[in-house]
């Protein structure tokens, strides 16, 4: 726009220009034809009037010369001496160019005669001096005055038409040039849009040579994409991701949003404050994410101790043994920790997005308290943010509204929003009575990200269905006021070499430790479960199985244990205690049923269990079961698998997880099943030592390869193509009819 307008004054002066100068010659050349005009129609006069001015002197003289000056050009007539004495004027001569005032050469003028053209106040006059052809010596002088101020306000007239004249050419020009730019432009961007939509081999040879240098921009970003298309897929390490972040993305740390902080401050009954891992698969999964990248993770501080640890601006550096990034808590008052938590989030959320028969519950309260806490984070964001262009990670069903509240502050930050639970289908989702609103505050994300292509295809038919929204099925992309979200799949997974896996200790001893802790015999066969106690988990389904095999199979009777640890979760929601009390009571009963002194078949820990005691069950079991109704991935799955570097250990997975889809080798149960959950139970009791490390090892080999690092490089390298893909399209200025 800059360069037009530049474009356009430039024009306007040149024309100016051109019209002062055409109108300046213009008037030289009518000058000099007046010029010669005057002279001409003087000696004509003269000629005419020679033969009585030459008799007469005085009165006749003046009368002949009054007659001359009738002609309406000619302001006055006079008989000069030659000593520049004036015999005798017409009526009203204009004195100032009387006899006196000749120059000497005009006074010496021959028969040729003399003329010159003098500027006046009034305009131009014109003098011609012509000698009488008479006997007198010397002869006397004819002088005449013409009036030649006409030729001035022709002068005047003529510029201002040349002016017009100009005008009116260089607008009708301008008009002109816009429509044939206009014409060869489109002409332009179809020629080219051809030639980008057509594939490579086929234009490069045959594409017109001026699109030959874009070509190979594009070319070369194309093959650059391919590349490292190819190198996303293996080769994960923290140390790749950093590389990522410095050369894709400038380096800067990264702003992570989630509700549940990776370290907890609490003060324990004896006033000491200890640190403490939440049982999350989020905190799992994204804490070596923020080990590697640096930056700031943005969380509910729920800790009774977290405030008294923190600075003047509620940060604290993290993790505690080793430093690399800032956590920034937020003080939720309780209202806010109902609504938005325990009610929008975990009873309205939650059960709409599982499939685990739970009813959800929306009130309007609750969303009051949802949107206001989004609010909340996004004023934490733009506080923590140091550019106008951060990369911000939002995590979760808590924070649907956060991606648009963050792009109405920061329109130029790259959001990245996972959804760490399944997307329900559009039928379903649209229970919520803010469906619309949730929909359209998670499509103020760059990308938004679930687990599996089915949760993308889920939420892409629910923005179909209540949003007016461009899609488009080809990219998986929503198109909303000129802005892209582009929708993917990003299997979440765990860091790899897990390092509590690698701090624990050897398997043997961990075997030993655990059934002494347990209070069960050394060669107790032992099988674990571990979770959030949550609906969702299907604990019940799980010790349903566990009581089916011990009917089915005596021959258990006193050998197998299984180990349930059920960290306490949402405790004040009232499915949670309801889960509680009736967990608590399956166990005892199938306790009662099948016990009988020195042997529980159920040993149930509700309590929290630190990582290290975590990765010491997983080694020391001979059986892992994942029983989840429905989740989204389920990173158990993948820690048990972690844990094993022995190879042995079985895997029973409910076919419901996400992790089922990459786990194939672990025995792939329906937990509702109760019957063939027991064979599963059965099988992996007996499954033979090569078989145990065949199927681990291929596991290992897995997620070792799909680590956590994968799961962020690949979401943070899809953010820098877009950005590449928005700084190319703004290159061609041809923005959204850009082929993608
Ligand atoms: O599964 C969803 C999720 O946010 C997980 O990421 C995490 O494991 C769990 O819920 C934690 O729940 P909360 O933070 O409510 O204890």
């Amino acid at each position: 726009m800059r360069a037009a307008i530049r474009f356009l004054l430039l024009l306007v002066g040149c024309l100016a220009l051109l019209a002062w100068g055409a109108s300046a010659l213009f008037n030289r050349q009518a000058m000099a034809w007046a010029e010669r005009d005057m002279a001409m129609r003087a000696r004509l006069a003269a000629s005419a009037a020679s033969p009585s001015l030459r008799e007469a002197t005085g009165t006749a003289a003046r009368k002949l010369l009054d007659a001359m000056v009738r002609d309406e050009r000619l302001m006055g007539a006079a008989l000069c001496m030659r000593d520049g004495r004036l015999e005798v004027a017409s009526n009203g001569f204009p004195t100032p160019l009387g006899c006196n005032a000749l120059p000497a050469e005009a006074r010496e003028a021959d028969e040729e005669g003399w003329d010159r053209t003098i500027p006046g106040p009034l305009g131009a006059s014109h003098l011609t001096v012509v000698p009488m052809a008479e006997d007198t010596e010397p002869p006397r002088l004819l002088l005449l005055v013409h009036d030649m101020s006409f030729v001035d306000r022709r002068a005047d007239t003529t510029r201002r038409y040349t002016f017009l004249a100009f005008a009116l050419v260089g607008l009708l020009g301008a008009a002109a040039a816009s429509v044939v730019a206009r014409l060869s432009w489109l002409s332009w961007t179809t020629q080219l849009r051809k030639v980008l939509l057509a594939p490579f081999r086929a234009t490069s040879a045959t594409a017109p040579r001026r699109f030959q240098p874009l070509l190979s921009d594009v070319r070369d970003l194309v093959s650059s994409l391919a590349l490292e298309e190819a190198r996303t897929e293996s080769g994960w390490t923290p140390e790749r991701l950093q590389q990522v972040l410095r050369r894709q993305l400038g380096g800067e740390g990264i702003l992570v949003v989630a509700n549940r902080e990776p370290y907890i401050h609490e003060r324990d009954d004896a006033g000491e404050v200890r640190v403490v891992h939440p049982a999350s698969g989020l905190v799992t999964a994204l804490e070596p994410v923020m080990r590697a990248c640096s930056g700031t993770w943005i969380a509910h501080g729920s800790g009774n101790a977290d405030f008294d640890v923190v600075d003047a601006k509620d940060h604290v550096r993290v993790p505690p043994d080793r430093p690399v990034y800032d956590l920034r808590r937020l003080r939720l008052s309780k209202e806010e920790e109902k609504g938005y938590y325990y009610g929008f989030s975990n009873e309205g959320l939650w059960p709409l997005c599982h499939i685990a028969h739970a009813r959800p519950e929306f009130r309007s309260a609750d969303w009051e308290q949802y949107q206001r806490v989004n609010r909340r984070f996004a004023d934490a964001v733009a506080e923590e943010s140091g550019s106008p262009d951060p990369i911000v990670l939002v995590q979760d069903y808590h924070f649907a509204l956060l991606p648009k509240y963050l792009r109405e502050r920061l329109p130029r930050a790259t959001i990245l929003t996972f959804w760490h639970i399944p997307w329900p289908n559009a039928e379903r989702f649209g229970i919520c009575p803010w469906e619309r609103e949730l929909l359209e505050g998670l499509l103020g994300s760059s990308i938004i990200g679930f687990h599996t292509q089915a949760h993308c295809t889920n939420f892409l038919e629910s923005v179909d269905r209540y949003m007016e929204s461009r899609l488009d099925r080809e990219r998986h992309s929503v198109v909303q006021g000129g802005r892209e979200t582009l929708v993917r799949a990003y299997p979440i997974s765990i860091d790899w070499p897990s390092r509590w896996a690698d701090e624990a200790a050897p398997v043997a001893e961990c075997h030993a430790a655990v059934r002494r802790e347990l209070g069960i015999p050394e060669d107790a066969l032992l099988g674990v479960g571990v979770d959030r106690l949550d609906y969702t988990k299907g604990i019940e389904e799980r010790f349903l199985a566990v009581e089916r095999l011990l009917e089915r199979e005596p021959g258990l009777h006193g050998r197998f244990w299984f180990a349930q640890v059920a960290a306490p979760s949402r405790t004040i929601i009232e499915a949670y205690r309801g889960l509680n009390e009736r967990v608590e009571a399956l166990a005892t009963r199938i306790n009662e049923r099948f016990g009988r002194p020195g042997w529980r078949p159920i040993i149930l820990a509700r309590t929290h269990h630190e990582p290290p005691a975590v990765f010491r069950l997983y080694r020391a079991a001979d059986l892992c079961y994942v029983s989840a109704l429905h989740d989204g991935m389920n990173l158990v799955a993948k820690e048990f698998v972690a844990a094993r570097d022995d190879l042995r250990g079985v895997l029973v997975l409910s076919r419901f997880t996400g992790a089922a889809r990459e786990l194939s080798e672990a025995l792939i149960v329906n937990p509702y099943d109760i019957d063939s959950a027991a064979s599963a139970l059965s099988e992996a009791l007996v499954m033979p030592a090569e078989e145990q490390e065949d199927r681990m090892r291929a596991m290992r080999s897995l997620v070792s390869e799909l680590n956590v690092y994968r799961w962020a490089g690949k979401m943070l390298l899809d953010a820098t193509r877009a950005r590449r893909r928005e700084r190319l399209a703004s290159r061609l200025s041809i923005g959204k009819g850009l082929p993608r």
